[in-house]
């Protein structure tokens, strides 16, 4: 009889242990560790024999990196995310919160591909065909290569991929994907992992480039297996939040390309839309000379962006006045806050503070404190900030306003927008910077002249 081995693994972060424990000693999480076999040993194997080796090492300059062309992808964004196009033989990982849009990304960049390269294989364990081509229909999707098959089981999935023999495969998801080689549910930490070294074994030997997709968890880890993200190539994640059109596919690991590059669609019934012009398309709805609104200069990965920011100050009914950031961090708008009572002698101790960052887009970075600190003032003060005004720049404890990273890509956005001065650190003036034609730059030593110079005069009878 074949004797097995069992270990327990952490469901959440893939730690194994030899016996079972109520909580994952690594991740911390409580009753996650399940039993999985590990090892099937038959009996009267022998002892370890010597494995042939197939494999030869060859001289780096013996080989060739030529030959291999990317999969250009039409839609730029997508395109643009991966390092120009998709690389035949790769194993890519896309995650996203249910609902997002992976799915309909993917049938969508399979159907391009399709049409222009050959072949293509979308296998679904979670919908049924006729629920993929009404999403297709929805899409208008006509693509006559593009093959179709509902299986969850690998050697299936691998045998499809035989017969089909398709230059692109997209496995939606990976963790419905199971192998009969184990005994642990489909979704475990082994089966995923397994499932997806056999992708890349198959990637790596027959030049196929495969898509899987992935489910993120409630802590933003795709689901289990941490482990996964070393496995594959390189890892998007489709994120935004559901009420708004806007989604974010970003790249965190790429072996073919820079990370944290973000491509920005738009969700519609048509399906996904690529945002050419995603600054644009974030202040398409802002109301000029609005108090509370300030525009930021916001960097996603490489790629400058503009956002407005909305702030609301009301008077409070409460003894400790409430504040809530929706798209920013909420310590950094306590800080903010604090800054503009002490620093600038702003009267916010007895306002209730809102701060919102218009579509749906969180951000992360300290350059966008100086238009959150002037959006706040501005509504303070009910004076509008001028219209044709864009912010960038840190806030320091002190008031003080500190230089950020890439201060011409983001003056070249802002001027690209038609915007036509910039509020900047005088700090980042030291260095030699090029502003471009027609953009007035004001430089400011602190968040008290920012203000000053940022939001319009007074009325008369204020
Ligand atoms: N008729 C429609 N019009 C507009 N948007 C739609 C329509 N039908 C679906 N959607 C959008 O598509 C989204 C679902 O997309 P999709 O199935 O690609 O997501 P997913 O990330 O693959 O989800 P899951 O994790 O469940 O597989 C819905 O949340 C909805 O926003
Ligand atoms: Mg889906």
């Amino acid at each position: 009889m074949a004797k097995q081995k069992t270990q327990f693994v952490c469901q959440n972060c893939g730690r194994t242990t030899p016996a079972f424990m109520g909580r994952c000693p690594r991740c911390g999480q409580f009753d996650t560790m399940v039993e999985e076999v590990i090892v099937v040993e038959t009996p009267g194997a022998g002892p370890r024999t010597r494995t042939a080796v197939d494999s030869a090492p060859q001289r780096l300059t013996d080989i060739t990196s030529d030959g291999v062309e990317r999969l250009e992808i039409p839609v730029e964004e997508f395109s643009r995310v991966l390092g120009g196009g998709i690389v035949p033989g790769s194993l890519v990982l896309v995650g996203g919160d249910p609902g997002i849009g992976k799915s309909t990304l993917l049938l969508e960049v399979a159907a391009l591909i399709s049409s222009r390269y050959g072949p293509t294989l979308y296998v679904s364990g979670e919908e049924s065909a006729r629920q993929i081509k009404m999403r297709a229909d929805r899409l208008d999707i006509q693509a006559r290569d593009l093959y179709l098959v509902t299986e969850t089981n690998l050697d299936a999935i691998l045998a499809h991929v035989e017969s089909v023999k398709p230059v692109m495969l997209i496995v939606d998801s990976i963790q419905t994907t199971h192998s009969d080689d184990l005994r642990s549910a489909a979704g475990s930490v082994s089966q995923v992992r397994a499932a997806a070294a056999r992708l890349q074994e198959l990637a790596k030997e027959s030049g196929l480039a495969v898509f899987l997709v992935g489910h993120v968890t409630k802590e933003g880890a795709i689901a289990g297996p941490r482990v996964l993200e070393h496995i594959v190539d390189t890892v998007l994640y489709l994120e935004g939040d559901p009420f708004h059109r806007y989604r974010l596919l970003r790249s965190v690991k790429n072996r073919f390309g820079a990370t944290s590059e973000v491509g920005v669609f738009e969700m519609s019934a048509g399906g996904m839309e690529e945002v050419a012009n995603p600054s644009e398309a974030f202040l398409a709805e802002r109301q000029v000379n609005a108090p509370g609104s300030a525009i930021a200069v916001t960097l996603e990965g490489t790629r400058p962006l503009l956002v407005e920011l909305q702030a609301l100050a009301s008077s409070t009914s409460f003894p400790n006045p409430r504040r809530t950031a929706n798209g920013i961090d909420y310590n950094r708008l306590l800080l903010l806050t604090a800054v503009l009572g002490r620093r600038v002698r702003l009267s916010v101790f007895d306002k209730d503070i809102f701060v919102n960052v218009i579509g749906g887009l969180q951000i992360k970075e300290p350059a966008a404190d100086l238009a959150v600190a002037l959006a706040i003032a501005s509504s303070v003060r009910d004076r509008p900030v001028y219209a044709d005004l864009a912010v960038i720049g840190e806030v320091g404890l002190s008031g003080e306003l500190r230089a950020v990273s890439q201060l011409e890509a983001r003056l070249k956005e802002a001027q690209k927008l038609g915007f036509k001065r910039c509020l900047i650190p005088r700090s980042s003036r030291r260095r030699e910077i090029q502003v471009p034609d027609g953009l007035g730059i004001i430089a400011c030593t602190n968040l008290g002249e920012a203000i000053d110079q940022g939001l319009l005069p007074a009325h008369k009878n204020d």
